[in-house]
């Protein structure tokens, strides 16, 4: 059985616009030279010019040590982004291609930041841009605190209450190594912009998917009553990846993991939106109000309580689709002894109303069997079983699946009688898939959330004190591991779901489900 999007429920599907208008502005990139901008940032900004999405005024700054001129800039990105292919390439090329300016800086001198300012008062009068500025950090995190600083001394951020014209600052991942860095780095940002200027990205955010959790809960009326403890058994999330270390990624994420890499930030965001009540409106601080109390409600542990609850695991090498790859400790830039983890399951329990004894298991890890993020709702089974379970049958244990990528959708198992005399039941699945309801492609995540900046919608950005809760749950398990006797990471062959050893967190409710 499969769903379609059914445009007799809603007449106006086809006619309405999908996106708003933003203001002019200019978009100064920080780290124009490097990975993201390249693979990210100003691909997404291409796809909103071919759309047409991006205001008629409106000037890319890209600031690097580099000494380019304009030409260079230019020069850099069209091979970039014609590899995008599409018929229009040359002509959207030729309107976009203006539009990009590169201002020459060192991100620690304040004269590169008044040359900045220069560049920008000089393309309100050529470009139109009407003074608005998105500062967007793609750079490493030691850079953050020092450019900001930079910005607010250069006089490039406007007074706090300031509306129009606007100065906005993007600050990538990751955003501090722990509580206490995370902390300290909130107070810098505070001491030059007011929160409502700050945008911190979590890219799962701008997944479409992601946000259809909150549509799915909350613009819906069958779900919300039996989302709770009463007739939730289990939850599970999982974030499993195919990749190693690819691009020599080694160095950077021996010094991170997964717990930092995935569980801080884009699991506990998952974990959030599932598990929150409802809010009162869609506003960014009423949703995030909602986030915040989910946040605040995980588990305060003892070392004895990390150690029973969370299992931390490294791959070793394996074979992955038929070809062998190395182990963790033998990729590029990564300590031999090395006990950072790849992989991490937790066990966890909501401190509130509503989900009060329901276990959350949550997974992520590198080099598994296939790439697949995942929520699964799994709900009580029927109080009495008066049909003879079939193979294949989950005794009534109704499972509702959100995918969030690949093959975006939702699908709920149910029970059916198999034909026949007898009183037999098998699982069967309904299914909601994005790409066969909806005949227009979900946007990038990078689209839709430069798209916000622009427009001044924080929703699906990060708060300080969302930031400061999921590092306050994730910096005690670190801590624990920093103990002297403290469990070192089990292992696991590449290709494989990860370590038997995490079967003990779940073996009571049921068993991790296969992707
Ligand atoms: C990043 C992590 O934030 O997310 C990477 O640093 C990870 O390690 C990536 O691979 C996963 O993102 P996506 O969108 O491919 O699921």
């Amino acid at each position: 059985m499969s769903l379609a999007a059914d445009p007799e429920s809603n007449p106006l599907l086809e006619a309405l616009p999908t996106t708003r208008a933003a203001a002019p502005c200019a978009v100064v990139l920080f780290g124009v030279t490097g990975d993201l901008a390249h693979r990210k940032l100003m691909p997404a900004l291409f796809e909103h010019a071919r759309a047409g999405r991006l205001p008629a005024d409106f000037a890319i700054v890209g600031f690097a040590r580099r000494e380019w001129t304009d030409h260079d800039f230019r020069a850099d990105y069209e091979p970039v982004l014609a590899k995008r292919g599409g018929r229009d390439f040359a002509e959207v090329w030729a309107r976009f291609a203006p539009r990009l300016v590169f201002a020459p800086g060192k991100f620690d001198d304040i004269e590169s930041y008044h040359n900045l300012r220069k560049t920008l008062d000089r393309l309100d009068q050529t470009h139109g841009t009407a003074g608005n500025r998105v500062f967007y950090l793609a750079v490493s995190p030691e850079y953050f605190a020092p450019i900001i600083t930079r910005l607010g001394e250069a006089g490039l951020i406007y007074p706090r209450r300031q509306e129009t014209p606007f100065s906005r600052v993007v600050i990538e991942k990751p955003f501090g190594h722990d509580l206490a860095t995370a902390h300290a780095l909130n107070r810098d940002v505070s001491q030059v912009l007011d929160e409502n200027q700050v945008y911190r990205i979590d890219h799962y955010l701008g997944k479409e998917t992601v946000q259809n959790i909150l549509a799915l809960r909350f613009g819906n009326s069958i779900f919300e009553p039996i989302w709770n403890r009463r007739h939730v058994r289990s939850v599970q999330l999982v974030v499993a990846e195919e990749v190693g270390m690819p691009g020599g990624r080694g160095g950077y994420y021996d010094t991170s993991g997964a717990l930092r890499d995935m569980v801080q930030n884009h699991m506990m965001q998952l974990l959030s939106l599932v598990a929150m009540e409802p809010p009162a409106d869609l506003s960014a601080d009423a949703v995030r109000n909602e986030k915040v109390k989910v946040l605040e409600s995980l588990p305060r542990w003892s070392a004895g309580d990390v150690y029973r609850n969370v299992v931390r695991a490294q791959y070793t090498n394996g074979s992955m689709q038929g070809e062998e790859v190395v182990g963790y400790h033998q990729e590029k830039g990564v300590a031999s002894d090395s006990t950072t983890e790849t992989y991490v399951a937790i066990r966890l329990e909501l401190n509130n109303w509503r989900w009060a004894g329901v276990p959350f298991l949550l997974r992520t890890g590198k080099r598994l069997p296939k790439r697949a993020t995942e929520i699964a709702i799994q709900f009580d089974k029927p109080p009495t079983a008066l049909f003879e379970p079939e193979d294949g049958s989950l005794g009534g244990a109704n499972e509702l699946v959100l995918r969030i990528q690949p093959d975006e959708g939702a699908s709920l198992r149910f029970e059916a009688k198999v034909p026949g005399s007898r009183r037999r039941l098998q699982a069967v699945r309904m299914d909601f898939r994005y790409g066969a309801a909806f005949a227009t492609p979900s946007p990038e995540a990078y689209e839709r959330l430069l798209l916000d900046v622009m427009l001044g919608d924080p929703t699906l950005f990060t708060r300080t004190d969302e930031v400061e809760s999921a590092w306050r749950f994730v910096s005690q398990i670190h801590e624990a591991w920093a103990q002297p006797g403290a469990p070192l990471p089990d292992l696991y062959p590449a290709g494989s779901y990860g370590p038997a050893s995490a079967d003990r967190l779940i073996e009571d409710v049921g068993r991790w489900r296969r992707l």
